[in-house]
This record gives C-alpha cells, structure tokens and sequence, in this order.
C-alpha cells in the first residue's frame, strides 16, 4: 500500500469512526487516537524523511488535509452532541407548571380566642390596658385580699384547687385586681382588664367546666361612680351584642364589691319578648360586677376616702355560646374539627 492509500483509508477509518460516535468521551478518545502526537498522521509525517524529495510535499499535503478533514469532522459532532446534550437536559428538567399544588390545611383562630381578643379590643378602646396574673395563685391574693374571710363558702375545698395550705389555682381572675391595685402603690388610675384561665372543682357538663376563661375588668380613680360602670357596661353590650340592646342591673353579692350588681341584656334573639334563649324572661344574664369594696381598697393600699372604683367579671365562653348558638362549654376544649371550622373566616 502507498502512503498515499494509507492515508486516504486512514481519512475513511476515522470519519466513519466519528460519524458512529455517540458519545462526547468516546469522541475525544477519537481525536486522541487519530489526531494525537502518537496518532498514524504524525507516524506518516515523520516517516516522510525517507520519501524521494519530489513526493514530500504532495504527501505533506495531503497529510494536512486528511488531518483537517477529521479534525473538521470531529468538531461538527462535538457541536452536535453538545446540543444534544442541551435538548435531553432541557427535556427532563421541564417543570409541568400546570400540575396542582399539594394543599396545606390551614388553621384558624379559635373561637374562645377570637372572643377574648374581640372583648379585649373592645376595652382597649376605652383605654384599658391588658393585666395578667399567675394561674398557681396564693390564697392571700385569690380570697384574703379580696375581703373573703376564712369561713366564706368559696373556699370550701369542693370549689377549689388546693396545691398546699396557701397555694391553690386560682378559682377567679380576681386576685389579678390585688396584685395590680398593689403594684400601683395607692396611685390612681388604675384601669386593667385581666383575661385568664381559672380553675374549679365542678364536674365538667353542657355549662360547666372544670377549667375555664374569665375577663376582669378594673378601674379605679378618684371619682368613679356606680354610672361609670354602667355607662361602660352599656358599650360592651351593644357592641358585642348589638346596638338595640339595653342593659339592667340588678342586685347582688360579691364579698369584694360593695354594692354588688349582677348585668342583664335585653334578649338578642327575641328582643325582649321572651323566647328559648331568654328562657321566656326576655334578659340575658352576662357578668358580675360592683363598685370595689372599701376594704379591697384598703388592703392594696389605696385610700378608700379618696379612691373609689369598679370592677366585674365575666366568662367569655358564656359569651361565645350566647353569641354563636353553641349549645355545649366543652366543645371549647375538645378541639372537634368539626367544630372549630365553623368558625373558619372566608
Ligand atoms: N370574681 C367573680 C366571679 O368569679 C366575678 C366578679 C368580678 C364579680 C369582679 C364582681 C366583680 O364570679
């Protein structure tokens, strides 16, 4: 075989190599093979010392086209795999942008906590400020301060949750007036609302539970009168039961508050006609309330000649009930779905 044939089959060889490759790696195994320094091209060029001079450059030439003809095809393919390589990727990293997301169910507040924060905006508007207080309470703040003697039925172990002798959870948000009006060092105004979990040893049924929510109120300044509390009482009313309610007041007894007064609403399902929910009165009992004891006053500090004020207590669950027709206490705490996603806002 001439040089010349060598190469021309050697052109072939590698053409047909390069056209069969597939695969980027195999094809730089190819350039290596036939285009490297130990390739048969270079092998031809240096044995061309040993041609008659006339041939050298024809065969020379021809060398160099057999090499930039390989090398051309070899980056042609280069070209097409690297495109290739392109389209697969892009093929399988397509994003199906129209499947449907995975739906994460969402929560909703709870409806006591939606009541609760309802009630305190609503007071917070009229310039109260949110008191808390420890649920594991001293009998000195939950009874003795708030002018509860020692022999009072409240305090009968059936009612309360004693811890020791002198610690027990508290049975009222009550003892949250103490420790403030304490606090404040017999210096007016004090203007508090307190909302809290309380504790009493009832058997859990339709309306009682042995755990639940209570809202105080308190203020205390100079001046404050029995009207105060019912101006205020009447806002509430009409807020968080509609403006046509009206209110009364009748009598009642608090040991910590003196005169003490229990707070009715006109029915809001029948307006005072009488019906199922108002049990046929047409009132709507709500909260406790008074004007604070002088002795509670003095107990904390504060001058029963100077400083007057008012306080009341209410339960929010009772609250929730009335207002969204919830017929049971202890669905508040039974965190039913079912229940609680009535209360899913739209
Ligand atoms: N602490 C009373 C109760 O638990 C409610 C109340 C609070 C009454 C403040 C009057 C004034 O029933």
């Amino acid at each position: 075989m001439t040089l010349r044939d060598t190469l021309e089959a050697l052109k072939n060889e590698a053409l047909e190599a390069v056209a069969a490759c597939g695969d980027i790696k195999d094809l730089q195994a190819l350039r290596v093979k036939y285009l490297g320094k130990k390739g048969p091209i270079t092998e031809v060029l240096r044995g061309m010392g040993k041609l008659p001079k006339e041939e050298r450059p024809i065969i020379g030439q021809l060398a160099n086209d057999v090499r930039a003809a390989i090398q051309a095809a070899i980056e042609e393919k280069q070209k097409a795999l690297e495109e290739r390589e392109i389209q697969e990727k892009l093929a399988s990293e397509t994003i199906d942008v129209t499947l449907p997301g995975r739906t994460q169910p969402k929560g909703n507040r709870h409806p006591l906590t939606a009541v609760i924060e309802e009630i305190e905006d609503l007071f917070i508007g009229l310039g109260f400020s949110v008191a808390e207080g420890p649920e594991v309470e001293k009998d000195y703040y939950n009874f003795e301060a708030l002018n509860i003697p020692k022999d009072h039925p409240a305090r009968d172990m059936q009612d309360s949750f004693y811890i020791t002798e002198d610690i027990l959870l508290r049975t009222h948000t009550s003892p949250v007036q103490a420790r403030t009006m304490e606090a404040h060092q017999g210096k007016g105004p004090v203007k508090i609302i307190c909302p809290g979990k309380v504790y009493r040893r009832d058997t859990d049924d339709a309306t009682h539970s042995h755990q639940f929510m209570q809202i105080e109120g308190l203020y205390v300044d100079r001046n404050v009168r029995l009207s105060d509390l019912k101006g205020i009482l009447t806002i509430f009313a009409k807020k968080m039961f509609g403006e046509d309610r009206k209110i009364r007041l009748r009598p009642s007894f608090f040991p910590f508050t003196e005169p003490s007064v229990e707070m009715d609403i006109s029915c809001f399902h029948c307006g005072g006609d009488g019906c199922r929910v108002c049990k046929q009165t047409g009132w709507i009992e709500i909260l406790g309330a008074g004007m604070v004891h002088p002795n509670v006053l003095a107990m904390s500090g504060f001058d029963p000649e100077v400083y007057t004020g008012f306080a009341f207590g209410m339960g929010p669950e009772r609250i929730a009930m009335l207002k969204y027709g919830i017929d049971d206490i202890r669905h508040f705490y039974t965190n039913d779905q079912r229940f609680l996603q009535q209360f899913k806002r739209a």
